[in-house]
């Protein structure tokens, strides 16, 4: 990548598109509904890592009061739909996921598998901070800046969390270079995605 491309906060290499904020600023029904859902997903994702690494305290004891934490904020996000007496609605296929999951190679061992879920939920988690701050620094609205700010201090720890784990179970050096790898791999799609108002990814 040209060295013109300035790196984003929290390592990301590709900063969201500026156009995006401004289109979700307009469609805030389908930002607060596409927001819960990816709460509860963050949620279910979490407790599907703790069931599959049972046998390790670690991932137990750290993650289990994520799972809690995701749900608040799902049950947030519904509080705030309520309050502007909007519903939750239907959830709508997630892109951003489906192309990020395409870097997953197939047929790897236990080891690289659970290294690459731990990296790819850092990820989403950076990227949902990242997005979350410029919703806090440009809409319009008090409540809402509020509102998305406690999001974005969340989810920044829940990136460290996540990194802070990979290093736990794997050697620093190859959790960073397979770092760069989910992040070379989510600058490569990023930009093809349609920037759309109605999905925080
Ligand atoms: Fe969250
Ligand atoms: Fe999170």
């Amino acid at each position: 990548m040209e060295n013109t491309v300035s790196k984003t906060t929290l390592g990301l290499n590709l900063p969201t598109d500026p156009r995006w904020v401004d289109l979700a600023a307009m469609s805030m029904q389908d930002i607060l509904t596409d927001h819960a859902f990816c709460e509860q997903k963050a949620a279910s994702t979490i407790i599907s890592i703790i069931q599959m690494h049972s046998d390790k305290p670690e991932i137990v004891e750290a993650l289990s009061p994520v799972v809690t934490e995701e749900w608040g904020h799902f049950r947030m996000v519904l509080a705030e739909l309520k309050k502007r007496g909007l519903t939750l609605g239907i959830q709508r296929p997630d892109q951003y996921i489906k192309e990020l999951m395409k870097g997953k190679p197939k047929g790897t061992g236990r080891d690289q598998m659970f290294l690459d879920q731990l990296l790819i939920c850092a990820l989403i988690e950076a990227r949902s901070c990242e997005r979350f701050k410029i919703l806090s620094q440009k809409l319009e609205e008090q409540e809402l800046k509020d509102f998305y700010h406690q999001f974005m201090v969340a989810e920044a720890a829940h990136y460290k969390l996540f990194l802070k784990l990979a290093k736990n179970f794997f050697e620093e050096e190859k959790v960073m270079t397979r770092w760069q790898y989910w992040l070379d791999h989510e600058a490569g799609f990023l930009p093809n995605l349609e920037v759309r108002g109605d999905r925080m990814h």
